[in-house]
């Protein structure tokens, strides 16, 4: 295994959920780290401006300019690919817009790592299994979205394929689960807190709350794109990240409840508003393969992960009211 200390790396959507994290985990770790975002959606200049006070460099820029992706990633030894349109309801919505960014982009990014001869860790995600006809979900299962979104990580990990075939790019790919953790701004247990923190009497689950997904804590995910990136093994293989286990949505609702002391105050509704077009219902990750050839597995179990997630939260936002 081949340190990250010292390396060149690029993180696009480094001021994202995720990226932000990964990010700030690489410069502690010793890596030269630049970071492009066009803050578009979860990333912002504060993010940019926390990350430069840690050295980090930053360049607002938009990945489907591919001149500035390609000058952005000189002389990088490894890009980690996040950036990217990562709503599926956003993706029904403008699929043009999707496809512009998260294939186009992407394409952008790998001729820009064929240049410089760096290796890509590549953001892909469960979605593109669709509906599992086999749980918990392995890597070789049937890749079938249900949503542009999933579509556009099925057309990115064949990219991967080819280029890994044709050019020889050193490229993994990540398939991620829910991710959740502090600087989430986005995504179910980000959703609960807020209504929470607006209203603790009552909890709206979107969906019947029979919905049961896969969680994986964030410092997780970040560890699984450092492995993903020093061992060699991995080149042109995909890895579920998860947590190989799964709750049901209106059962974490009750949880973060619970951890936040409110169960006695607190009605719990599902049913009122429908789930949106392309969720997938059930997940859960089968982590064999990751296991065997990352030497990765999950560290943080659900109720820590949960009470740091509340704990950011409310760093962020102020106290939900017990
Ligand atoms: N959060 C999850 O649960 C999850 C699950 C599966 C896969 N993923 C994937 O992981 C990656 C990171 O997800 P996240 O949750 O941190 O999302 P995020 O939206 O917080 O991060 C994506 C970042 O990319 C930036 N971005 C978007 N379009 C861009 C463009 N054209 N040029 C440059 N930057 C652009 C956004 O501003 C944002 O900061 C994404 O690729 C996403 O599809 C996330």
């Amino acid at each position: 295994m081949d340190s990250i200390e010292g390396k060149k790396v690029l993180v696009t959507g480094g001021a994202g959920f995720i990226g932000y994290n990964l990010s700030l985990a690489l410069s502690r770790k010793g890596a030269e780290t630049r970071v492009v975002d066009n803050l578009s959606s979860q990333g912002s200049l504060e993010r940019m401006k926390k990350l430069n006070s840690h050295k980090i460099f930053t360049v607002v820029a938009d990945i489907r300019h591919r001149h500035k992706i390609a000058s952005l990633s000189k002389d990088c030894d490894v890009i980690f690919h996040l950036a990217a349109m990562a709503s599926v309801p956003l993706s029904v919505k403008r699929p043009q817009y999707d496809c512009q960014v998260n294939v186009v982009g992407t394409v952008n990014v790998f001729e820009a790592a064929r240049l410089t001869d760096a290796k890509i860790v590549f953001a892909s995600s469960s979605a593109v299994y669709g509906t599992p006809t086999k749980i918990p979900i392995p890597e070789n299962h049937q890749l079938k979205p249900i949503s542009f979104y999933g579509l556009t990580k099925v057309v990115d990990e064949f990219y991967c394929e080819a280029y890994h075939e044709t050019h020889g790019l050193q490229v993994v790919s990540l398939r991620l689960f829910n991710v959740y953790g502090p600087e989430a701004r986005m995504g179910v247990t980000y959703d609960f807190l807020k209504k929470l923190w607006k209203d603790n009497k009552r909890l709206e689950v979107i969906g019947d709350g029979e919905q049961s997904k896969d969680f994986i804590y964030v410092d997780d995910v970040v560890r699984a794109f450092l492995a993903a990136s020093q061992i060699e093994k991995a080149n042109g293989e995909a890895y579920n990240v998860g947590s190989g286990d799964s709750i049901k949505v209106k059962d974490l609702a009750y949880k973060t409840v619970d951890r936040l002391g409110l169960s006695d105050k607190t009605d719990i509704v599902c049913g009122v508003t429908p789930t949106w077009i392309g969720d997938v219902k059930y997940t859960k990750a089968d982590l064999t393969k990751a296991r065997s050839e990352l030497k990765w597995k999950p560290k943080i179990d659900h109720n820590s992960g949960l009470d740091n997630a509340i704990r950011w939260f409310e760093s962020a936002y102020g106290k939900i009211t017990r």
